[in-house]
């Protein structure tokens, strides 16, 4: 044997220095358990050496070392669950690196690489054990506004330290702080960050299934709302029922009388009897608001007689005022005539410096022929009058 390894002694030092070993059988493998991303392509790095002079006839890979019935183990590349997703990258020199695509959890197994020389052959154990996971979001399934929560991206095995995880909310890419690589922190929470999350590793397709949160805060915008005008006639009620934004939904419902302290009712809705101004306080476990009051005006018989009685009063008064208003009418034309034949002619005058209030009665007669420096501010019906003799 030495005399026939001598010639070859340059190369064995050539190979010894890159790190490989050619005095023997041997199969290393760069990670002996992956953990990889379901639907993800995932690389086993492989080298191989075999004693010098030997001549390769077969390189491939094999699960789970479990020989078949010609006493060889199966040739992965000629299984038809993977013969379309397995890719050999080596050189069947040294180099025996595969690549499987889209792995699923069926391919979850333990794989070897085996190889035939002229001479014999070799199966590099313990192999490489692949393990498969998808990714889950875990989240508290409610949180209260102000509060912080933190959402975590899980995985059944650890990804490596390199993956950048990806959230989303109702499929819109996240910016938020990321609290660890895997985490996402939301910091007093809004009830704009309720919604379905998910996340997903950088680079890779597969997309975890959603997970919803839900943000509870106490009750907001409570208004009461009231059938019809809100009078009505003694004996008679009127509905006021209250509403509310709120999660949980509010459904405790306190109803007061302004300035009473104690509450006049509960429940959604609430039958007002007597006028007073009334509001709703809605509760849940996260706190109360009360609404604004709205006005109740119960009209009893006694105020309906006050309006019959008002209504028979004005009619009377329109009546009366009509009676008065054609007695005066008679009463100013007769005064005109005198008037006309009474006053005399220099008293009458016109021009910019007299300032007259409008005349009463708008069909006196004027003859604005000169001007005049008087000030005539009174009417003229009443000079008319005074100059009665
Ligand atoms: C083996 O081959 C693969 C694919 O060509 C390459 O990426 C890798 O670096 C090689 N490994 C070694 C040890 O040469
Ligand atoms: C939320 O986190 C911030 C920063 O870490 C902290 O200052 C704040 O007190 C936290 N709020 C609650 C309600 O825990
Ligand atoms: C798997 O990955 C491919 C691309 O590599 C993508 O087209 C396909 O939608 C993915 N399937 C799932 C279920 O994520
Ligand atoms: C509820 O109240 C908020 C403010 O607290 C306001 O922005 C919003 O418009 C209100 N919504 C309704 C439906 O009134
Ligand atoms: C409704 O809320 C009031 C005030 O918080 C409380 O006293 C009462 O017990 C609540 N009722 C119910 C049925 O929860
Ligand atoms: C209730 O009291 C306030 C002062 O405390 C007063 O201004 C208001 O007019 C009162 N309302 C009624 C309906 O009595």
């Amino acid at each position: 044997m030495s005399v026939r390894m001598a010639p070859r002694l340059p190369l064995i030092f050539l190979l010894m220095i890159h790190g490989v070993s050619s005095a023997g059988w041997g199969v290393s493998y760069r990670h002996s358990h992956i953990c990889a991303l379901k639907n993800s392509s995932v690389i086993m790095s492989c080298t191989f050496t075999y004693p010098t002079g030997h001549q390769i006839e077969k390189v491939f890979w094999t699960k789970n070392t479990v020989k078949n019935a010609d006493d060889e183990f199966p040739d992965l590349s000629e299984d038809p669950e993977y013969s379309q997703r397995l890719q050999y990258l080596g050189d069947k020199q040294q180099n025996c690196t595969i690549r499987l695509s889209h792995v699923t959890q069926k391919d979850e197994h333990k794989y070897c690489f085996r190889f035939r020389t002229n001479e014999d052959k070799w199966l590099g154990k313990p192999g490489v054990t692949l393990t498969v996971t998808d990714l889950q979001v875990e989240a508290p399934e409610r949180v209260t506004e102000g509060h912080n929560v933190s959402l975590t991206c899980k995985s059944s095995c650890t990804l490596t330290d390199r993956a950048t995880f990806i959230w989303y909310r109702n499929s819109q890419p996240l910016t938020e702080r990321r609290d660890r690589n895997n985490q996402l922190l939301l910091q007093s929470v809004r009830r704009e960050d309720a919604g379905r999350y998910s996340c997903a590793l950088h680079g890779h397709s597969y997309i975890s299934p959603a997970a919803h949160l839900s943000v509870t805060y106490p009750p907001r915008n409570v208004s009461v709302s009231i059938t019809g005008s809100g009078v009505i006639v003694e004996g008679d009620s009127v509905t006021l029922s209250c509403s509310s934004d709120s999660n949980p939904p509010a459904l405790n419902f306190s109803w007061f009388k302004e300035n009473q302290s104690s509450a006049v009712g509960s429940g959604q809705s609430f039958s007002a009897l007597q006028s007073g101004r009334f509001y709703c306080e809605a509760h849940n476990q996260h706190g109360s608001q009360r609404s604004d009051a709205v006005t109740v005006i119960v009209k009893g018989p006694l105020v309906i007689l006050h309006i019959s009685v008002g209504v028979i009063c004005g009619a009377a008064v329109i009546i009366t005022m009509l009676i008065w208003r054609s007695r005066m009418k008679k009463r100013k034309n007769t005064l005109e005539t005198q008037m006309n034949h009474s006053r005399p002619d220099h008293d009458r005058c016109t021009g910019s410096d007299v300032e007259s209030t409008e005349p009463i009665y708008e069909n006196v007669t004027m003859n604005h022929s000169r001007p005049c420096d008087v000030e005539m501010t009174e009417p003229v019906y009443e000079n008319t009058v005074h100059d009665k003799p």
